[in-house]
């Protein structure tokens, strides 16, 4: 199939969730956030890289005033397989003492990178700390983490597309999907790339 990356891609791209029911769900999710948080200036932590697109769509659906920031942390350097170790990379600078604060996050798979953030936000003493993540691989929790706004719950496949990456690639698919063959495929484009220049 054709990719917005540019060419056609030899591995077979499978759409698990096309961009329109993504899109439909982020905007029942607005509504939700909305009523839930009537009256109140909310604080929207994203949780980069792979959350910026998920909060872009995401905060055009809550009508509500808020403040944007964003945290970075890397748990699968450049592979599809969790080390389980989390690398805390960049810290919000937003004072949270007292807000209502809620972590966008476009994947929770083990739980450890939430777990580490939500850790380190708590001693700001903020007023809530929830969770709101598109995806959710529910069945491979390792940490015990609570999550209140979850897109999709899906099966246990390394997914790529609409923010998610692998070894870096792959953000910009609207729709998120599987490649079965990620590794070779990954390869047979960077040889192309090698031939090209
Ligand atoms: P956790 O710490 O195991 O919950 O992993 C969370 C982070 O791993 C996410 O924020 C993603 O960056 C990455 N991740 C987990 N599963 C996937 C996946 O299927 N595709 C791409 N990235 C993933």
């Amino acid at each position: 199939m054709s990719s917005p990356e540019g060419g056609e891609r030899d591995g077979a791209f499978r759409v698990l969730i096309p961009a329109e029911e993504i899109q439909k769900r982020i905007r029942e999710m607005g509504r939700q956030i909305t009523e839930d948080y009537q009256g109140r200036r909310i604080v929207l932590i994203s949780v980069l890289k792979g959350g910026f697109i998920f909060l872009a769509d995401l905060i055009r659906h809550i009508a509500l005033p808020l403040d944007v920031d964003f945290i970075a942390a890397s748990s699968y350097p450049t592979s599809s397989t969790s080390t389980g170790t989390v690398r805390f990379v960049m810290d919000a600078e937003i004072e949270i003492q007292g807000r209502d604060v809620l972590i966008v996050e476009d994947i929770v798979d083990s739980g450890l990178t939430l777990e580490m953030i939500c850790g380190r936000l708590m001693t700001r003493r903020p007023a809530s700390l929830k969770v709101c993540t598109l995806l959710n691989k529910s069945s491979r929790r390792v940490a015990q983490v609570s999550v209140e706004y979850s897109g999709f719950d899906i099966e246990d496949y390394f997914v790529i597309g609409y923010g998610l990456d692998y070894a870096e690639r792959f953000r910009n698919l609207p729709d998120i999907g599987i490649v079965d063959d990620l590794e070779e495929s990954l390869k047979r484009d960077l040889e192309k790339e090698r031939v090209c220049v």
